[in-house]
This record gives C-alpha cells, structure tokens and sequence, in this order.
C-alpha cells in the first residue's frame, strides 16, 4: 500500500482513536486541533481520551503522527476526516459552527482525487448541504467529480472493551457511488468491515437512528422504573427474565438519567430535522421528557429515603458514587450525576462525591468536596446514592458499610447483609 496524507480535524474522542489507528495502518497521519494545548499534549505523548493510553499515542508518534494547531505547517492532503463537536445551541438546536469551520479548513487542503469524510454526528443532509458547498466554494473543485465526499459516522462506544474502531463495522454514504468506494478503500485499511449506505443522507440517518434507538428505549424503561416501584415489582428482574428471549428483545436498564455527547443530544438534531417538515418528532420529544426528569426523580428517591430515617435532606450529608456520564471512562459531558448534586444542595443537602476518575468536581462553578477515602466516607454519609457502577467499586462492601444507599443502577447485590439498599 502506498502511505497516504491523512488529515484528522478534531482530536477528541472520536479523531484521536481514529488517527491513532490509521498511523497503526501504514498512513502518514496528521492531526489539527484547535487546542494548542491539545496538539503539545499528544506531541509529548500524552492523552486526554479514556480509550487512547500515553503508550498507544507514543506508539502512533513513533509511526510518524503529528498534532498541529497551526494549519501553515499542514500541506495538501489525500485523506482528510472531520471530527470536530457538534453540540446544541442556546435554543437546544444543532450548533454546526464547528463542521463548518473545519469544511473551511478541510477546502484549503484538498486537492483532486482527496477524500473527505465527515464523522462528526449531524441530521441528515448535512453533507451534502452544508459541507459539500463550503469545501467546492474552498478549492474551486466539485464534489463527486474532482474529490470524494462521505459521511462515515463514528460509532465508539467508549470504555467498551470489546468492541472498538477496527471491529465495529463502518458505514460509509457517498456523494456519488465512486466517492464510497474511494471510503471503502480508505476504511477498509483501518476497520474489518465497512458497510456502504445508498448516500451520505441514509449514513447520517443510521447513526441518528441508532442513538435515537437507545434514548426511547431508555426512556422507556425508565418510565416503567417509576411505575414498577409503585406496584411492587422488580423490574430488573423483569428485564433480566425478559432478556433470556432469544430473539426479538434487546434489554436497556433504567438509572438516573441520560449523559455523554451521544443520548441527550444527537436526537435533537433529529427532532431539528424533522420540524422544518413542519410537525415534530414525538418519540424523540416524549424520550427526552422523561429521561430529562430522571435526575429529579432520584432527588425524590433520596428525600424519601432519608424521610423513612426520619431525616430531612436539609443537613443531610450525601455521597455520590461515580459522577461520570457512563462507568469506567472519565468523561462527565452531560451527565446526570450535576443536575442530581444541584438539586440536592438547593434542598439544603451537604453533597459530596467519589469517582476514581474524576480527581475534581464542581457544580455551579462551586467545588463538591471529594471523599479520597470511600469505605469510611460511605459509612459516615446519611445516603450513599451509586450513580455509576465503576469497576473498581467492591459494591458489597459499599453495601455493608453504607447506613442508606440508593442504588439508581440495579446492581448492588441484595443480601441479608444489605437491608438499607434501595434500587430506583
Ligand atoms: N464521544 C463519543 O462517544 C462519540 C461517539 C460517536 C460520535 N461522536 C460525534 O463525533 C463528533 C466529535 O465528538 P468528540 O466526542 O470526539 O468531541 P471532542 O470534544 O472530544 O473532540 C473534538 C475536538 O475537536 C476540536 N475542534 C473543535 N473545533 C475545531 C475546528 N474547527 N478545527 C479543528 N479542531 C476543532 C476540539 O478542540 C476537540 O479537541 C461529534 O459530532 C460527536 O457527536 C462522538
């Protein structure tokens, strides 16, 4: 194979695993981030992303990557990929200044026969729309005809330890048919399989439906939490006996609300899309009530829980355990665990948390004192509320020690031993 130029704009989550992988490829890899303090970072050989260690970056530098914040010392390109943020604005809509800064940047670099990818998640249409203009008004080339576009969506599951950017299957949508082949070309370097969509519109469409996917359903047994405690049913049973259906049934957990980059945001692009047709999305809308009002359910929860000890939760001194948006990764984008802690300060609550990934935490600008030791800060808190199973909790013991815990997980054993546990 020839080394090719490839280009990642945005070293985040989603590019730096991907250029990492792509220099591991035989490609001669260069990264561009806005973040000068990103780029030195990664050019001393360190990360900032769960699932890339300071090994696999040394690694990748080894191999001849390069982070820049200086687009004079990036030439011409044959690969260029996009994986810059795509968050919502003030008005909860997609905020698209960031793909189209880096399009801008992405048309100063192309030249024939260069394609580019986007990666970044976005409502369908997008690249054909918004992108492909900026980059033909940029280099005076045509998409389909001088370069290739596509929209190649990225599908990292971070903190998965099974399931990765090499065998996660990689869907691919052209601007034309030629334009998929040049990314199943590219692709097929990096990852085991790729998957080619009729357009970049169904490729952006799939990755939409895929977390759209996830919301409802979680939504849905979260509702379904509320109602099962009401009724005196164990719904992680449920879900458990549920799940042995071979066929037909895919199992989602309840917990204390929906957090990341992906859930509480991409569907609103969706939903985004979906109103310039002139009525809304409802399943996205009733997902996002109900996921959204999860925070403040657990703050019930933990009133109650304390009211039955004849406790108010003015005074209170509650433990958060993991306030990360998923176990086992460092990332709080998002995340429930803040709306829960500011709920529970405002009713007077004395918060504190323990997260082995996260050293500091604040919350309205205002820093949340760390337990550095968590066994005899779990037996000294009123309420212990677990909001992410991390692996490294020995939940029993935090069982043992704790004199309440509210378990917004469904994980923590229940044992003679453990009579003050509660579930959602
Ligand atoms: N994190 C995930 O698990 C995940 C999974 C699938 C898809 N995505 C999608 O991928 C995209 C990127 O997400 P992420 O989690 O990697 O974000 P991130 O915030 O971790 O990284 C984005 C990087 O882009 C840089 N950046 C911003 N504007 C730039 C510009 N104009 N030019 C160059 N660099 C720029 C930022 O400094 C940052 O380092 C988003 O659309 C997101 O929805 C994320």
């Amino acid at each position: 194979m020839p080394a090719q130029d490839v280009l990642v704009i945005g070293l985040g989550y989603v590019g730096l695993p991907l250029a990492v992988q792509a220099a591991r490829a035989g490609f001669r890899v260069t990264g561009f981030d806005t973040s000068a303090v990103i780029a030195a970072g990664l050019n001393a050989g360190r990360s900032h992303v769960d699932d890339v260690s300071a090994d696999e970056v040394a690694a990748a530098r080894a191999l001849g990557f390069t982070a820049t914040a200086d687009l004079a010392e990036v030439g011409p390109q044959d690969v260029i990929v996009i994986c810059v943020p795509t968050p919502l604005s003030e008005a909860d809509g997609p905020d698209l200044s960031a793909v189209r800064a880096a399009a801008q940047t992405a048309g100063r670099l192309l030249r024939p026969g260069t394609l580019v990818s986007l990666e970044s998640t976005t409502y369908p249409g997008t690249t054909d729309e918004v992108v492909r203009p900026l980059l033909e008004k940029a280099s005076g080339l045509s998409a389909g005809v001088d370069f290739a576009l596509v929209f190649s969506p990225e599908r990292i599951d971070p903190g998965n330890p099974e399931f990765g950017l090499v065998n996660t299957p990689k869907i691919v949508g052209g601007s034309t048919a030629d334009c998929a082949a040049a990314a199943t070309a590219f692709y097929g370097q990096i990852c085991d399989q790729v998957v080619q969509a009729a357009s970049a519109r169904e490729a952006e469409m799939a990755k939409l439906l895929e977390n759209t996917y996830r919301h409802v359903n979680i939504a849905l047994v979260n509702e379904m939490a509320i109602f099962c405690r009401e009724l005196d049913i164990d719904l992680q049973d449920a879900i458990r006996c549920a799940a042995t259906k071979p066929f037909g049934f895919q199992p989602f957990y309840p917990g204390p609300g929906v957090g990341g980059h992906c859930i509480p945001i991409d569907p609103n692009y969706l939903s985004y899309k979906v109103r310039t047709l002139g009525y809304p999305f409802r399943f996205v809308e009733l997902a996002q009530e109900i996921n959204g009002r999860m925070p403040g359910y657990v703050t019930e929860r933990a009133a109650e829980l304390l009211n039955r000890n004849a406790q108010p939760v003015n005074g209170a001194r509650v433990l958060l355990l993991g306030v990360t948006y998923k176990k086992d990764i460092a990332d709080q984008r998002e995340s429930p665990a803040r709306p829960i802690a500011r709920k529970l300060r405002a009713r007077g609550a004395q918060v504190a948390y323990h997260d082995p990934y996260v050293p500091s935490w604040q919350v309205d600008g205002q820093d949340i004192p760390r337990a550095a030791d968590l066994q005899p800060a779990a037996a000294a808190a009123d309420l212990v509320i677990l909001l992410q199973a991390h692996r490294d909790y020995d939940l029993p013991r935090i069982a043992g020690a704790a004199r309440l815990l509210l378990d917004t997980r469904g994980v923590v054993p229940k044992t003679p031993a453990t009579p003050r546990v509660e579930a959602l």
